[in-house]
């Protein structure tokens, strides 16, 4: 059977209003509209002529249809964005992921109320105003109150949020409500500077997936002005590096009613990021986080890893712009937790004073055990790095005293020789300098050293190599050097101080007057090693960096990072950890770590399990 012709778009009724909408839409975004976006709204896009069919079908049948086409629009539109708008963060959500953290925020909320008010603050086509729409409609709330009074969106696109209009009408003219208008509630505006439309501040949801724009390099970064202007609003949770995405949060969080949820997509940094930080703290003040969803995989075009936190609103005491804490609830509510696109339920935990990022950690299959510390490790001592220069100042001062033919850059022997220690040399508690190969410079070295004369010599001219120098002399003495990169901590003690650390690796060194146990330096150094090494450093050192790089599953200390590690509570269990390091006694060292942090049977036997499967002793 041959199709019939294409049925002309209605001029009247509901399919007109769309259309005229939809036109409206991309006319105002500069853009021609797709011919066949101009067929629906009076039926679907390619209807073969025949009977309207938003009249003919009915409701039921109709709601995810009704959905799908009018999530249509929004990626349609999407699709027409330039390179501009998609770097300053415009990528719109997929329906299944919008409507997976919707549900999350608004379906699984422990009470209903009965003004379920909804706030995307950067609304974009509408993909959260859409799949709040279906949530609502799914409890039973009638589609022309829903579109009518409940849901409320901005966006600074005024294209976005005409399409979004459009969107919403569609959806609410194909579950039959074509009179539905959500009018003022939906408006093209600044989210961080004038808040939500009719400055409406007691909403029941806040949903969304704001723009992403960190501020390291790229077109998104802030100018100082700008910057400037957000101080003045949210005052310190900008920080000069905070992504624009965390600051949404904390924006979202404050228009929340007693009781409110919340649920955004941002990038899975936040949980960890030092700029977030004061967000964090911010919203803890506020706000229980009572869910987090980890995607663990691409969600989006853009290659950045995503979660979704839900947070609850606890109080609404607002003095300026900021908000006046209540106190916590002890122990506060469980956490719930899922993972990847199909929202996998995890199991829910408390957070008992666990930061954002430990409660991620199980979405990678990572235990985040209960335990007791007394301080962080820069309490008790100094962590240094060297970066570039003490890396390549250092390239033509190496030789391989594996390579007997091979002459020292001088020519004759060289007077003082120091072991260069990289990285992929460091086990947990012991240095392979000399059994395993050693990468540096592109080269392969068995028995990589630095000729400190030829160093000397070249330090004289001055540039990195003075660095390099300065670098290998300030590091000589006992110290603990941190592997990076590595699957658990890793750190080995140079009891004899000669060797030369080089680049990524970080050097701790104890501080006078920090509580260590142990006699000297060399015991006091195996005992910070004891912490870095330790299965519950390894489970801080990956919950610091969760989500800053492209793989969650390596630890990449920094130094200030190693700073943040906890110390134990019992010195001497952790006396008796750093021994059974020293000595290479793996189980005696985690047995021992584990009442040195004070951890109960059980999680002390999960923590093992995780940590010995991954130590490479
Ligand atoms: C990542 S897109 C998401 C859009 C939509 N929420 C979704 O999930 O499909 C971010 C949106 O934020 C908008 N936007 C950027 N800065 C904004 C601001 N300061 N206030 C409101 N919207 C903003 C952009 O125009 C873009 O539509």
């Amino acid at each position: 059977m041959h199709p019939g012709p294409r049925a002309a778009p209605d001029d009247s009724g509901p399919g007109a209003i769309v259309r005229a909408l939809v036109v409206a839409g991309w006319a105002r975004a500069g853009l021609e509209p797709p011919a066949d976006l101009l067929a629906m709204g009076g039926g679907r896009a390619g209807t073969v002529g025949g009977p309207d069919p938003i009249a003919h079908r009915p409701p039921v049948a109709l709601a995810s249809a009704a959905l799908a086409a009018a999530h249509r629009l929004g990626s349609d539109y999407e699709r027409q964005l330039d390179a501009r708008s998609r770097a300053a963060g415009a990528h719109y959500t997929p329906p299944d992921v919008a409507h997976g953290v919707t549900r999350l925020v608004i379906a699984d909320a422990p009470a209903r109320t009965s003004e379920p008010t909804v706030w995307d603050p950067a609304c974009g086509g509408g993909a959260f105003l859409l799949a709040a729409a279906g949530v609502l409609a799914s409890l039973g709330h009638e589609p022309s109150r829903i579109v009518n009074d409940l849901l409320w969106g901005t966006d600074t696109d005024p294209g976005a949020v005409a399409v979004a209009e459009a969107a919403l009408v569609l959806w609410a003219t194909l579950s039959g409500a074509p009179d539905a208008r959500p009018g003022p509630h939906l408006e093209v505006a600044d989210s961080l500077r004038s808040g939500p439309p009719l400055a409406r501040a007691d909403f029941a949801f806040v949903v969304g997936n704001p723009p992403f724009q960190g501020q390291m390099t790229g077109g998104s970064v802030r100018t100082r002005r700008a910057r400037e202007a957000l101080r003045e609003r949210w005052g310190d949770v900008v920080g000069p590096y905070t992504d624009t995405s965390t600051l949404f949060l904390v924006a979202g969080t404050s228009v929340l009613a007693a009781g409110g949820r919340m649920g955004m997509i941002l990038p899975t940094s936040v949980l960890s990021a030092r700029d977030a930080q004061r967000a964090r703290e911010h919203i803890d003040r506020s706000a229980d986080l009572v869910g987090l969803w980890v995607a663990t995989e691409p969600v989006f075009a853009a290659s950045v890893a995503v979660c979704a936190p839900v947070l609850a609103r606890r109080s609404r005491v607002v003095a300026g712009s900021m908000v006046t804490p209540e106190p916590a609830i002890a122990g506060g509510p469980p956490v719930e937790r899922w993972r990847r696109r199909g929202f996998e339920q995890l199991a829910s935990i408390h957070r008992e004073g666990r930061r954002w990022s430990e409660l991620a950690l199980a979405a990678i299959d990572v235990p985040s055990p209960r335990f007791a510390s007394s301080g962080t490790v820069g309490s008790v001592a100094e962590a240094s790095s060297g970066f570039r220069d003490e890396y390549y100042g250092l390239v033509d001062s190496v030789i391989d005293l594996a390579e007997e033919e091979r002459p020292s850059p001088s020519g004759s022997a060289p007077s003082e020789v120091r072991p260069l220690i990289t990285s992929g040399t460091i086990d947990p508690g012991r240095c392979l300098w000399g059994e395993r190969p050693a990468r540096f410079a592109k080269r392969s070295f068995l028995m990589p050293v630095v000729d400190v004369a030829a160093l000397a010599r070249a330090a004289a001219g001055g540039g990195a190599a003075a660095r390099a120098a300065a670098w290998a002399e300030a590091t000589r003495g006992p110290k603990v050097v941190v592997a990076t990169q590595t699957k658990v901590g890793e750190a080995a003690v140079d009891e004899e101080g000669g060797w030369v650390p080089s680049t990524p690796t970080i050097v701790l060194r104890p501080v006078a007057g920090g509580h260590l146990p142990g006699s000297d330096a060399v015991e006091m150094s195996w005992a910070l090693a004891a912490v870095v090494c330790s299965p519950i450093g390894s489970v801080a050192a990956l919950a610091g960096s969760f989500g800053s790089g492209r793989t969650s599953h390596a630890l990449k200390p920094t130094a200030a990072s190693v700073l943040d590690l906890p110390l134990p509570v019992d010195p001497d269990a952790w006396a008796a950890g750093a021994r059974a390091l020293r000595e290479r006694d793996r189980d005696g060292f985690a047995a021992a770590m584990a009442e040195a942090y004070g951890l109960d049977a059980g999680d002390a036997a999960d923590l093992q399990g995780w940590w010995t499967s991954r130590a490479p002793w």
